[in-house]
């Protein structure tokens, strides 16, 4: 199934590329979870999901514990910009995780671009979107109680993710996707980030997740392919740069391509090249899928 949230830096585009080559698992562990992109996609048994946005977290609760409550709340705020703006408010200052979380998802749907930004002082700050019409639709019902059912297979935590990774076992999957460095080609999204995601923290990360591969658990990780990130990533590991587009940028002639790094710890999916569809994937058609894979595996 499809996530309910929209997010920055969300995986949509990358499950059909990665779906059906995910070997089989035990437990799954999404400790970036933004909006469960792979999650939701691979509806696994059980699941262990987690990420440090508070309010991200509480939403998630919620819609798996008192999803008909959350409904109810949801189904009497209407669309306008003045509403938008009261909602906003009451977001920042209410303290109901119930009414919380039907305000994260309808700020989540109305606002600019999807995007989660917080001021100094943690308040939600992103404007009004510019897409809304009068019949624009906040959320399905259907959606969110097949989401709430689902998520109830999973532990859902607030934690680093480090903390996260401490109860993952051999055979269980864990899938990484952090913010994107602040380095990476000023791309738009770092300032997105309420709690920045520091280069201290990738190479934190790449331990954790090369510990993790020498222990057989699965592991994959997305990223930009930036050097500093390509780096850090050797020896268990298979790298494959993906071409990808960025729809985070307001005005849709910014909205540029990306090289995206895919890391795993089992051989990675190969679509032939000569498929592009268009002229510039065609440009990079060589390093779309191209696998590189250091021998020096430490297992
Ligand atoms: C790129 S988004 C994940 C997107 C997700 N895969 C999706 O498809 O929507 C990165 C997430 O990491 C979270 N995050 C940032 N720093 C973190 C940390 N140190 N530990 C755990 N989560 C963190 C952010 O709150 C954000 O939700």
């Amino acid at each position: 199934m499809q996530p309910f949230l929209k997010w920055a830096g969300g995986k949509r585009w990358l499950i059909p590329k990665i779906k059906n080559s995910i070997p089989p698992f035990k437990t799954y562990f999404e400790p970036f979870l933004g909006s469960a992109t792979l999650f939701f996609a691979l509806e696994p048994k059980s699941a262990i999901l987690s990420d440090t946005n508070p309010e991200l977290i509480g939403c998630y609760r919620v819609i798996k514990n008192h999803c008909e409550s959350m409904i109810k709340i949801l189904k009497r705020l209407k669309i306008t910009k003045s509403n938008y703006y009261t909602i906003r408010e009451k977001f920042n200052s209410g303290n109901d995780p119930i009414k919380k979380a039907a305000y994260f998802i309808y700020l989540n749907k109305t606002c600019w671009n999807g995007l989660y930004r917080v001021n100094n002082l943690g308040k939600f700050n992103v404007p009004i979107g510019t897409h809304l019409q009068r019949e624009y639709k906040v959320f399905d019902v259907d959606h969110l109680r097949a989401a709430s059912r689902l998520l109830k297979r999973a532990i859902i935590k607030r934690c680093d993710f480090e903390e996260a990774t401490k109860d993952v076992k051999s055979k269980d999957l864990i899938y990484f996707d952090p913010p994107y460095i602040t380095t990476h080609l000023k791309n738009g999204f770092i300032k997105y980030n309420s709690v920045l995601f520091h280069q201290s923290d990738e190479l934190r990360l790449a331990k954790v997740a090369e510990k993790l591969a020498k222990r057989g658990v699965q592991v994959i990780l997305s990223n930009a392919a930036h050097p500093l990130i390509k780096q850090q990533y050797n020896g268990c590991f298979y790298k494959t740069e993906i071409l990808r587009p960025s729809l985070i940028a307001g005005d849709p002639t910014k909205r540029t391509k990306f090289l995206e790094l895919l890391v795993t710890s089992f051989p990675p999916p190969i679509e032939p090249i000569g498929n592009s569809k268009s002229p510039d994937e065609a440009i990079s058609k060589d390093r779309r899928y191209k696998p590189f894979y250091n021998p020096k595996c430490r297992f």
